[in-house]
């Protein structure tokens, strides 16, 4: 059977996935890579050695034994090193946001296009339970006609590195946005969008971004509309990377803390009198493990991964975190490659749900002007 050989790039967030490349049965030699001593020990105690460490990413990108890598690095990185990666004739998966400018997006779209790889945007959103069983519902014709989408992502990021600092709420959109793209089956196409509230000055000065909320409304080009919330800073909302789908006949409606069940809206078409009757229900979330290898199953459950703290995320749990999607994300990108054929979440997707959030803080920055979000 054929195997790839992977380098996980980046080693505090992406430390979640180093396991899993290494129990994953098509995957041959995995390497780890961060510039940081402390990380690739960290990361490779976790799960027990047995890969290669590297401390820097051009070692990774001048080895022809590595097939393919996958980038967990600080945001400002992303375009270069996917440009990069790709370039070396290496298949290339990025965490979000895929970029933080239009033109990025394209140099990744050129360069995806000449080397002939694969891109994967790792967007977790869409691997999730939640995700999971909305994409079921929809299939099913549950929903009846789906009419509006909704999105959030409220997070205080304020200790977190010094590249998040005051970085506009829409650059990092992708978790509200993702969603209802994925489930529109369109793009989105244009949209209006403001920025609200006030930010300490400090905040303001890296991005020149003086809003703590966005609020946009996106148009998808088969007519659906869709509205999305994203707060970074200076907003006490707890925090939920929320999907909201709402039907003729169904609603699903994210809990209200990102850990709580969602909320199912039924119609009942029959009614008494002039009031139609709307039941409600919270409904646990099953878990779609099945398509997947079963080395990987396990990783489909347990609590969030902590990158200060590696050994204590063994112990609490395989680490699987955002809902089950780790597992799933890996999964995909390597049988991409493997099978030769695109990534679901492919440069096309991705391109889409990152441009969106660019466009809308463009928007907000215009005081709510339409921008149209370009194809790629
Ligand atoms: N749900 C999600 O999809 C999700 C969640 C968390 C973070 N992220 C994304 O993951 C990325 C990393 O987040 P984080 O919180 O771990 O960030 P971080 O800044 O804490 O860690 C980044 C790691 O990359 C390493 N690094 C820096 N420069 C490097 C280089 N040139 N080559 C290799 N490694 C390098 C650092 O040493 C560090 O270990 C961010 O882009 C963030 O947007 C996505």
């Amino acid at each position: 059977m054929k195997k790839i050989n992977v380098a996980l790039v980046g080693l505090g967030f992406g430390g979640a996935f180093a396991p899993i490349y290494k129990e994953h049965p098509d995957v041959g030699e995995v390497t780890l890579c961060d510039p940081n001593p402390d990380r690739l020990k960290q990361t490779s105690d976790y799960i027990g050695g047995g890969v290669r460490l590297l401390d820097s990413y051009d070692a990774v990108l001048s080895d022809p034994s590595i097939d393919a890598v996958h980038l967990v690095t600080p945001i400002p990185l992303h375009a270069d090193q996917a440009v990069a990666a790709l370039e070396a004739g290496k298949h290339c998966a990025c965490t979000v946001p895929m970029a933080t400018s239009l033109d990025d997006i394209r140099r990744i779209v050129k360069a995806k296009r000449k080397s002939g790889k694969n891109y994967m945007m790792m967007e977790t959103t869409l691997y999730t339970y939640q995700f999971f069983y909305a994409s079921r519902m929809k299939a099913n014709g549950e929903f009846g006609k789906i009419q509006f989408f909704r999105g959030s992502h409220y997070q205080d990021m304020v200790n977190w590195p010094e590249y998040w600092m005051g970085l506009p709420p829409f650059w990092y959109g992708t978790h509200a946005i993702g969603p209802m793209v994925a489930l529109s089956g369109s793009r989105i196409c244009r949209v209006n969008c403001f920025g609200s509230g006030t930010m300490a000055e400090w905040l303001v000065q890296k991005y020149g971004n003086p809003y703590p909320v966005e609020s946009a409304l996106f148009e998808f080009e088969n007519g659906m509309k869709g509205e999305a919330t994203r707060s970074l800073f200076e907003c006490a909302r707890v925090y939920q990377e929320g999907m909201f789908v709402y039907g003729s006949d169904k609603c699903f409606e994210w809990g209200f803390a990102d850990e709580d069940d969602p909320i199912i809206s039924t119609l009942d078409p029959g009614g008494n009198g002039r009031a139609r009757w709307t039941s409600s229900e919270t409904v646990p979330m099953p878990n779609y493990y099945e398509d997947l290898p079963e080395e990987l199953w396990h990783f489909t459950v347990g609590n969030n991964y902590d990158p200060l703290n590696p050994q204590d995320s063994l112990k609490k749990g395989s680490g699987a975190g955002h809902h089950g999607s780790h597992a799933h994300l890996v999964h995909e990108f390597v049988r991409s490659c493997i099978e030769e054929r695109k990534p679901w979440i492919d440069e096309h997707l991705g391109g889409n749900i990152t441009a969106a959030g660019i466009c809308a803080h463009e928007s907000a920055m215009r005081n709510g002007e339409p921008v149209i979000v370009p194809k790629f």
